[in-house]
């Protein structure tokens, strides 16, 4: 290296400093725009041709010295965290937070429900672990009743069990009150089924109840008009089918024209352009013996629907699996509901 480099040589060789501010200046001496290195690029023209190729060469060495002593050195001052400066850039863009938001079938119960308020029903409701009174006994279930099988329900042991539908809070409600009653019981239920895109062994219904004097099954039936307008808008066609329940006389089936597949049939409504949500009937003059309340006083109707079919209609979702696998990608399509 030329003679008069040399100096600049050792001067960054030798630099040593655990302070930022120190290693600004020492770069801003050297590569600033009025930095050493600038001014001896510009005497370039003054050296004799023979010794500029070499004088060229140390002076791209001094530069590769300090650059290389910059990082060397400001790598030291960050690992050891001593710089007495400010390091939070406090221009940078707040971290994101994700809002969580409501499950589809928390969003779809509150809805049902919401409808049934709306017309005088207040909530109600029960434990998940039952005993074989509140879900079959009281309801009027025969001792041989095929629902009471261990194919269909979780026993816990031989008289407490999960509860295979929200029935039983009705028995709860009437055993603590006497009429008028209107109650809605949003609740989980668990039955020992196969998990298919149909079916799970864990879902979720609401049940209603409504005990009065001198209601009739035409107050059921308009009360359900009410409902399904209120959720799946006027177009949407129903149809009551007679059905059996023990806890309910007359009972029947309300199925919704399918909108998954606008009727032509799908996988959700077996082919059949109908889609069963909910089983109700007038309660059976037992039942209300059972509890307390007088049958030839009082009278009423009982209605439960499954919240995972009701759901699956509202937002055409085909496997009733998605509802339990919280997979971010399909919850999160719900969050501005
Ligand atoms: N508990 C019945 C089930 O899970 C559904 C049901 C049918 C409820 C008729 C009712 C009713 O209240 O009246 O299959």
């Amino acid at each position: 290296m030329a003679e008069n480099l040399n100096h600049y040589n050792n001067e960054i060789r030798n630099f040593h400093t655990d302070k930022t501010d120190e290693l600004d200046q020492f770069r801003l001496k050297f590569l600033g725009k009025k930095g050493i290195l600038i001014q001896l690029f510009e005497k370039i023209k003054d050296i004799p041709p023979e010794e500029r190729k070499n004088y060229g060469k140390d002076i791209n060495i001094l530069k590769s010295m300090v650059l290389e002593k910059v990082s060397f050195l400001k790598n030291q001052i960050e690992s050891s965290g001593d710089n007495n400066i400010e390091t939070v850039d406090l221009s940078q863009p707040a971290n994101y937070i994700s809002l969580g938001s409501r499950h589809p079938l928390s969003i779809v119960s509150k809805q049902i429900c919401d409808v049934f308020k709306k017309i005088g029903y207040t909530i109600a409701e029960g434990p998940d672990i039952e005993d074989d009174w509140h879900n079959f006994g009281a309801l009027n279930f025969s001792p041989e009743h095929p629902a009471r099988d261990m194919q269909d329900t979780f026993f816990i042991d031989k008289d407490i069990l999960l509860r295979t539908h929200t029935s039983p809070v009705q028995v709860r409600i009437m055993e603590k009150h006497q009429p008028h009653l209107h109650v809605v019981c949003p609740g989980r239920v668990f039955r020992n089924e196969a998990i298919t895109a149909r079916s799970h062994c864990i879902f979720h219904q609401i049940e209603l109840l409504c005990i009065d004097k001198n209601i009739s099954f035409a107050d059921m039936r308009q009360t359900l008009d009410f409902f399904v307008k209120e959720i799946f808008g006027e177009e949407r066609k129903i149809r009551l089918r007679p059905s059996y329940f023990p806890f309910t006389e007359p009972s029947a089936e309300m199925d919704i024209s399918c909108d998954i597949c606008n009727g032509k049939g799908c996988n959700i409504c077996k082919n059949t352009g109908w889609v069963e949500i909910l089983g109700c009937g007038m309660v059976d003059p037992n039942v209300l013996t059972f509890v307390g309340i007088d049958p030839s006083v009082y009278s009423g109707f009982a209605v439960g629907m499954g919240v995972e079919r009701i759901t699956q209609q509202l937002y055409k979702t085909k496997d009733i699996r998605l509802f339990f696998e919280n997979d971010l990608r399909f919850l999160q399509q719900f969050e501005s509901i």
